[in-house]
């Protein structure tokens, strides 16, 4: 049951919907491991595109039974009581030590000490199945993992890089037509304690004739901090809510949808937006705080994330703050369908997607 139940006057009645948390056995983080360790020798590097292309047979093979079938579950799930996260606790050991120090930004990182943890993640997204891309919208590509690192320059922005400012809750790419349909999240490190922040379209306790207004197509959709959004593309409008009616799927970015200083919704679709986030905000969920070799796996139209503001490289013990490594974390982004999005990859690259806002592509590339 993933979620709090309380007995109220002899009827169960649900309170509260939360992620499920799985503990990982050591049987089966050592299966994990070892997995790794041998497709790495088989296949080098998770980049592999023989590895990708076999990755839903290889989960299979490889992964154990329980996290199969959770995963394949939580996959076709779009129920009420779906949040819409997973967190895998302990699903892999991480080798702090050949890790070193954590680098001073994403850039500098050097990917090839994160090549265990890439296989680990794509056969978790293999078993659902779904297939690991990478994202020109997202650091110009730049592979199927993207390493989340807080990066001193950048600490009051809105991307992955910030850190002293709350990064609000959002759909991964919620300005893409074909965005992640599953997104992982490997901690590596998180030793400040940053808390994990999710919001599930399902906290609320109905999607009725209210939010109806949230299917319209009538939202401005702009691009996330990391991109510019030009003046005509203000123009293309998307809804919020799609899908099922009773039981949607979401596109939301509070930070730039509502709180974006250089565009403005019309007056109605503020005003549904606003009323929509006045329920949603008290519904975000922070209790869960990742530690190294934790993995949360979301469905990226029923949960957004984000997280909470932090100060990178410090952690408080009880008032008194000690200077820390500062975190990382290996995001890993997945389409179920190669064909969908076909219009929107690279030519040679089917798993290498172009698109640049709510269905145009990349013309410079
Ligand atoms: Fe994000």
């Amino acid at each position: 049951m993933n979620s709090l139940e309380i007995l109220d006057n002899d009827r169960m009645t649900q309170v509260k919907l939360l992620p499920t948390v799985i503990e990982i056995t050591s049987q089966e983080r050592r299966m994990i491991n070892d997995a790794a360790v041998h497709l790495q020798r088989k296949y080098g590097s998770y980049e592999n595109r023989d590895f990708i292309r076999h990755v839903h047979q290889l989960a299979s093979y490889f992964l154990p039974e329980r996290i199969l079938h959770i995963a394949a579950d939580f996959a076709s799930d779009f129920s009420k009581n779906q949040y819409g996260a997973l967190v895998f606790k302990g699903l892999m050991d991480i080798d702090q030590e050949s890790i070193g120090r954590t680098p001073a930004n994403w850039q500098s990182a050097d990917y090839s000490k994160f090549d265990l943890y890439g296989f680990a993640c794509a056969l978790i997204h293999g078993a659902l199945p779904s297939k690991p891309v990478q994202y020109y919208s997202q650091r110009k590509g730049g592979g199927l993992i993207h390493a989340i690192i807080p990066d001193e320059k950048m600490r009051e922005t809105q991307t992955g890089s910030g850190s002293s400012t709350d990064l609000y809750v959002h759909t991964e790419d919620a300005f893409l037509k074909h965005q992640a349909d599953f997104l992982s999240f490997m901690y590596l490190r998180n030793e400040e304690q940053v808390p994990s922040t999710l919001y599930s379209i399902r906290s609320h306790e109905s999607i009725g004739e209210n939010y109806r207004p949230l299917f319209e197509r009538i939202y401005k959709i702009p691009k996330d901090a990391n991109l510019e959004t030009a003046t005509n593309e203000e123009d293309t409008l998307d809804s919020v809510l799609y899908g099922n009616f009773e039981l949607p799927f979401m596109r939301f970015d509070a930070a730039e949808q509502l709180f974006s200083s250089t565009i403005k919704q019309s007056e109605d679709a503020h005003h549904y937006l606003k009323e929509f986030w006045e329920e949603a905000r008290h519904l975000i969920y922070s209790d869960f705080t990742p530690q190294a070799g934790d993995v949360i796996l979301v469905n990226n139209h029923l949960c957004a994330h984000g997280r909470s503001a932090f100060r990178a490289g410090v952690r408080n013990i009880d008032g008194v703050e000690y200077p820390c490594e500062r975190r990382i974390m290996l995001r890993m982004m997945s389409k179920v369908s190669l064909i969908d999005m076909r219009a929107h990859t690279l030519t040679e690259d089917p798993f290498f997607v172009i698109e640049e806002h709510l269905g145009k592509n990349f013309t410079d590339l």
